[in-house]
């Protein structure tokens, strides 16, 4: 993996996503290290975050790396009308890898196809958002001792969930049960479900999220997002749709686990946070070692 950019979950192979989770173990034990001292990170966020940026940022500190960057476009020379390839080109000279998280889809292949320093995809518009999937990943193993043969209910904006169409298509890896709840207006695309199909796996379209609780064991909650709607009143309309409460957790699994990429609107109760079933935060709190983990493995130093 050294050297190689990560803009869609799919350019890493199974075995490879399993090495960073291996790795990101190891960082969890031991998250202070001085690794990456003399390595520069650039930081670009084209689009707000809170967890992803600063967990990157967290996870190169630790490992006593560098960090330039933004969180605002609107500071840089782009405000100017320079061209995202101008501005790749620019900062690829400045530092040893970019993590980039940029509204138009695509983008972070193409960046990744003109850098010569690789190319992390933070989030590409509503495509993919693979070091969130990796994170995932990691949580679900943790909380589930496995990754093998689980039932994954998704729940919410399945169409625009960039967290959702990379989880989806990595889980197709180990015989996942798809669960797939959200209005009629936000079903998984066509694209992503081919991956489950390819695989031959089930799943399961629903727009009740009550049916599903009794059989999850992970309940993937996502934000209804309005960002992504051209038409603010079918927002409006849809945004309540879900909303997870304490009552709704009393007859699943044992070993159900609520996990969201956040951030949560209010689709999950905050009485839900203190339910030992709510993982969310761990789950945030995980992306730190993995992010260790695919830094130190992308720069050759694990
Ligand atoms: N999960 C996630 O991408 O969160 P942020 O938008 O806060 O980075």
């Amino acid at each position: 993996m050294k050297n190689r950019s990560l803009v869609s979950i799919s350019d890493f192979t199974k075995e490879e996503q399993m090495r960073v989770l291996e790795v990101a173990q190891e960082f969890e034990k031991n998250p202070v290290q001085n690794i990456m001292e003399g390595f520069v990170v650039a930081s670009l966020f084209f689009e707000p975050s809170t967890r992803t940026r600063l967990s990157f940022e967290s996870a190169a500190n630790r490992l006593g790396g560098r960090v330039i960057g933004f969180s605002e476009a609107g500071s840089t020379s782009v405000k100017k009308g320079e061209s995202l390839r101008d501005t790749i080109l620019t900062i690829a000279s400045y530092a040893d890898l970019i993590v980039m998280r940029n509204p138009v889809e695509g983008s972070a292949r193409f960046a990744s196809e003109i850098s010569n320093v690789p190319i992390i995809n933070a989030g590409d518009g509503a495509n993919q958002h693979p070091t969130q999937t990796l994170l995932d990943l990691y949580s679900i193993e943790k909380t589930q001792g496995t990754l093998d043969n689980l039932h994954v209910a998704f729940v919410g904006d399945l169409k625009y969930g960039r967290t959702v169409h990379s989880l989806v298509i990595a889980l197709c890896n180990f015989n996942t049960t798809f669960h797939l709840v959200s209005p009629t207006e936000l079903k998984l695309p066509s694209s992503v479900k081919m991956f489950i199909k390819e695989k031959n796996l089930e799943y399961h379209q629903y727009t009740n999220m009550e049916d599903i609780l009794p059989v999850a064991d992970v309940l993937y909650m996502t934000r209804i997002q309005r960002e992504r709607f051209s038409d603010p009143l079918e927002y409006e309309r849809i945004k309540n749709s879900y909303n997870l409460h304490n009552d709704m957790l009393q007859e699943t699994k044992d070993n159900l686990k609520v996990m969201h990429p956040l951030p949560r609107v209010n689709e999950i109760d905050v009485n839900v946070d203190a339910n030992p079933k709510a993982y969310y935060f761990e789950q945030a709190l995980n992306g730190v070692f993995v992010r260790q983990a695919l830094m130190a493995t992308i720069l050759g130093l694990r």
